[in-house]
């Protein structure tokens, strides 16, 4: 097509369509595919403007009020105009969207519109539990839900990206970002990436309540050496294609539309730059259609990696490697086009990369109408609906975890009790949204002292005791771990010593964990170590709650106090579902999605780890692989959670010995609730292939199901392994399965209750 046909067509279409100059009639064709449509808007666009799709800039001015002066906001306006942006991230709010599309559809030449991206992690407004906590609830319908309330949301608010699922595999608790995962198993990963990718996206990408997802941090952003944030990964290929990549693979295989790559170098290679796992592995071997993002200015920081050597070189090194679009990087947008006039980065590179960007706007259906995600009265209706706040109610109470429960001290008796709570973030309505809540407002969780004071009964008395920290943190700004004040403890143990039970709500504020929030201390921080254990003294009958965005290390705790259960930051509906579970109105199931340590020196510390060549000490003496100063095992292991009933398990059975390569193996179980009250367990199936060409962990997840079981009631559960589950990846990243012994278990944690054994041949 030359350029005047062009402009006649374009002309035409102006005619014909007011809202967005692209919708030509080739665009608007239904008897045409998708691709064909991509195809035909890539042939009217100039190298400038296609480079403009792969620039995502950040919100940067109050879209609704003057353009500002001067300065990059000045040039992003500028860019905006001249139809080089593609994308804008934390633009929010419908009418704040309207301007900046308006901009994009009808100032520009072609009038593509954006696609608006946000970092909709748990919730929006209306939170959910921090990802980790929701991932503790093994609960897949739930979780999905939960996904589709924030994409309801979102969506209501002209939003129609979210920046999640993060679907890093996190092993080391110092990460502060293991909040934002699915913790560390990639099988319990990949199902919990698959329901969040299903939740925001919908069956229909294009219905105006859904959101196309994005996988990330796209690789090995978890295995930051020493779990400092953004710190060098240096992992083996068996550790990248068993544990890093299977989440990914199952969110690609569930459709997901976009993918962010990340931070982090991966053996010497920042990932941003990496053709091996950009173009090898997600677009070649797995055939990946949709695009790629860049983290915040990732390409633009190969520079300080020492990759590339300028702007310009980043700019070749990324996009080549597959990198569609820049985040707030400024590189692609001053760079490209030039580097394909020099014949540097060939145009076929670019077009790949639009037309894969492109492709997300038409499914979204941005072309038949920009404004899709733009109704005000939409946005009034959805946000904060009371049927989101049941749903994120509902969602944490599922994610609560019952770490330890001795002389029944819990559910707390509804009447006549005296009871002191205790703690800075009992009284805190900030701290339990988490650390992603940038369209919430502060303040509006339910602490949990507004819960347990919906309980009448008995008589409540709230005692701070002593802070966290000196001052509550913020998005941006670092904690100060530095507090020593501990005046309030006289007056928490003389209330402790007048009241039957205290609730001490103890752990980390909300922006304590989350992204440059690593930390080398495990332990609780501030003076609340030295509270709990004054308090102890008064009084040691006492119920701790966690609240936390990572598994600390509460080995004193384990060892002393009766009752302990990890609620984590459990979103706007925080304090009503802490106060339920501990009356009893709800029975807790959630089990752990990542090990706790007893120490920081144990980490990392996982279940599915490899025997090593001495796992055992044979002859009495120190030459085995274990520490001189504290045991092996985990504080509390993966999995592990209890119930106030219990669970028997018996009858382990499988349909015979020996089984084929391609036999289905069927596994059944009885789980028997033996207590007085119904309640749910996570019935969980874990392997082991003892013998591998790639050495084999002691153990493997690979099947789990969350049954509910009346008191007095046995249920058999039943599963089935099969060449995808018995079956790993080798060094060349092909998946094979061997012939071999295998053990299976089965249990209520990752220490399980039963085990038997089948051959493959
Ligand atoms: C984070 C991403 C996030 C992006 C945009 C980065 O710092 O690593 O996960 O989506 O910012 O907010």
């Amino acid at each position: 097509m030359n350029t005047t046909k062009n402009t006649i067509i374009f002309a035409l279409s102006l005619i014909v369509f007011t809202n967005c100059k692209a919708q030509n009639t080739t665009i608007m064709n239904k008897n045409i595919t998708i691709d064909q449509k991509v195809d035909s808007l890539l042939a009217l666009m100039t190298i400038e403007e296609k480079v403009g799709q792969m620039n995502q800039y950040n919100g940067f001015w109050d879209v609704t009020g003057p353009a500002p002066e001067g300065g990059s906001a000045e040039q992003k306006y500028e860019h905006l105009r001249k139809g080089l942006v593609g994308s804008m991230l934390s633009v929010r709010g419908v009418k704040e969207v309207r301007a900046v599309q308006k901009i994009a559809v009808e100032e520009t030449r072609l009038g593509i519109p954006l696609i608006i991206g946000f970092d909709v992690i748990h919730g929006y407004k209306t939170l959910s539990p921090i990802p980790l906590a929701e991932a503790a609830s093994w609960d897949l319908e739930a979780i999905k839900t939960s996904a589709s309330v924030a994409a309801a949301e979102a969506s209501a608010s002209g939003i129609n990206w979210t920046f999640a699922p993060m679907v890093d595999i996190g092993r080391d608790p110092r990460w502060g970002r293991v909040m934002e995962g699915a913790g560390e198993d990639p099988f319990l990963g990949s199902k919990i990436a698959v329901a969040r990718v299903q939740g925001f996206q919908g069956d229909d990408l294009a219905a105006p309540n859904t959101i196309a997802a994005c996988a990330k941090h796209f690789a090995a952003y978890g295995f930051a050496e020493a779990g400092k944030e953004y710190n060098t990964v240096d992992i083996g290929t068996s550790t990248l294609h068993n544990i890093v990549l299977p989440p990914f693979k199952a969110a690609v295989d569930t459709g997901v539309r976009t993918l962010m790559n990340s931070f982090n170098e991966l053996n010497g290679v920042p990932v941003t730059g990496s053709s091996y796992l950009q173009r090898d592995i997600l677009k070649g071997k797995w055939n990946f259609k949709g695009f790629v993002l860049s983290d915040w200015a990732s390409i633009f920081e190969m520079i300080s990696w020492g990759h590339a050597k300028d702007k310009r070189e980043a700019a070749k090194i990324a996009a080549t490697a597959g990198s569609d679009m820049d985040m707030e990087g400024n590189v692609y947008v001053q760079e490209l086009a030039q580097l394909v006039k020099d014949g540097v980065v060939e145009e076929a590179i670019i077009d790949d990369a639009v037309k894969r960007i492109l492709r997300v706007k038409f499914e979204l259906g941005l072309f038949e109408d920009p404004f899709r995600y733009c109704d005000e009265e939409r946005e009034k209706e959805t946000i904060g609906n009371p049927a989101h706040h049941e749903a994120v109610l509902d969602m944490a109470k599922k994610s609560i975890v019952l770490l330890k429960n001795e002389n029944q001290l819990l559910p707390l008796k509804k009447e006549g009790q005296k009871i002191a709570l205790m703690g800075d973030l009992a009284d805190d309505k900030s701290s339990p949204l988490g650390s992603w809540r940038i369209a919430s407002d502060d303040e509006t969780g339910v602490s949990v002292l507004e819960g347990m004071q919906a309980y009448k009964g008995n008589t409540l008395t709230y005692v701070r005791g002593a802070e966290v920290a000196t001052e509550q943190t913020t998005f941006l700004k670092e904690v100060p771990l530095n507090t020593t004040d501990t005046s309030g403890f006289a007056e928490a143990v003389r209330v402790a010593k007048t009241v039957d039970v205290v609730v001490m709500v103890l752990g980390e504020y909300g922006f304590q964990s989350g992204e440059g929030r690593s930390r080398t201390d495990l332990q609780l921080p501030g003076v609340q170590q030295e509270l709990l254990e004054a308090v102890y003294k008064a009084n040691p009958n006492i119920v701790l709650v966690l609240n936390n965005g990572r598994p600390l290390a509460i080995t004193w705790a384990d060892e002393n106090i009766p009752s302990i259960v990890e609620a984590w930051q459990l979103g706007t509906q925080t304090g009503n579902a802490v106060a339920q579970v501990l009356y009893g109105d709800y029975n807790p199931s959630g089990k752990l999605p990542m090990t706790f340590p007893r120490n920081v020196g144990q980490v990392p510390i996982y279940y599915n780890y490899k025997n090593t060549g001495r796992p055992i000490d044979k002859d009495d003496n120190v030459f085995w692989s274990h520490y001189s100063d504290v045991e092996n095992t985990p504080l509390y292991p993966f999995g592990h959670g209890l119930s106030y009933t219990n669970f028997s398990y018996s009858d382990l059975e499988i349909n015979g010995n020996t089984f084929a390569l391609e036999d289905d193996v069927n596994v059944s179980v009885n789980v028997t609730n033996t207590g007085t009250i119904d309640g749910k367990e996570v019935v969980q199936l874990y392997i082991r292939d003892l013998v591998g060409s790639i050495t084999r962990p002691v153990k493997e997840l690979k099947g789990f199901e969350l049954v509910e079981i009346k008191a007095g009631e046995t249920k058999t559960i039943n599963f089935t392994l099969n060449k995808e589950t018995l079956g790993f990846y080798n060094n060349n990243g092909d998946f094979i399965i061997e012939p071999g012994d295998f053990k299976v278990f089965v249990g209520g944690s990752s220490i399980t209750a039963l085990e038997t054994d089948f051959v493959l041949e």
